[in-house]
């Protein structure tokens, strides 16, 4: 019902509403795809895990959640996490963590699914 919704929704209203409208398709597969990665990160600002809290991830800079002490390949990391930058992280920690910086990531899950990839992202746009 909410995909129906969604379709005659996205054609009527622009802006804002549009967007909270749409998202929730891919929103909720992200919520799938982030049992994966639940064992090792909360979604709670200022909760840790073995990884860091990921509130409001998209968008930060990397390595700066705060009062998350346990940092490895991000520590002191010069980039956002914007889409491409977790769309890149997300598929290969290791090596891309290893292209930008030249460090080891400690984070070894990988998403290989480009489109489990875009759905956590998704999600964690919502958090
Ligand atoms: C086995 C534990 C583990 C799992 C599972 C895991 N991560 Fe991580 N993650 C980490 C650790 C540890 C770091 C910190 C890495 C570093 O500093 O090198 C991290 C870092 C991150 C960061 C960067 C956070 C920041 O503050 O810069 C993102 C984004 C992220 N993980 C997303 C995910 C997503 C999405 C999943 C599930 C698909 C996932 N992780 C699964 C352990 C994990």
């Amino acid at each position: 019902m909410k995909r129906h919704v969604t379709a005659f929704a996205t054609a009527a209203i622009v802006g804002a509403v549009c967007t909270a409208v749409v998202t929730p398709a891919t929103a909720a597969d992200g919520e799938k795809v982030f049992n994966k990665c639940k064992a090792c990160h909360a979604l709670e600002a200022g909760k840790h895990k073995v990884g860091p809290s990921l509130a409001g991830v998209v968008g930060r800079q990397a390595g700066t959640a705060e009062g998350f002490g346990k940092y490895k390949g991000l520590e002191g990391a010069d980039w956002v996490w914007d889409e491409a930058a977790l769309m890149g992280y997300l598929e290969d920690p290791k090596d891309f963590v290893k292209a930008k910086n030249g460090k080891r990531t400690s984070m070894v899950l990988k998403l290989r699914k480009e489109e489990d990839r875009k759905a956590v992202i998704e999600f964690l746009k919502q958090h």
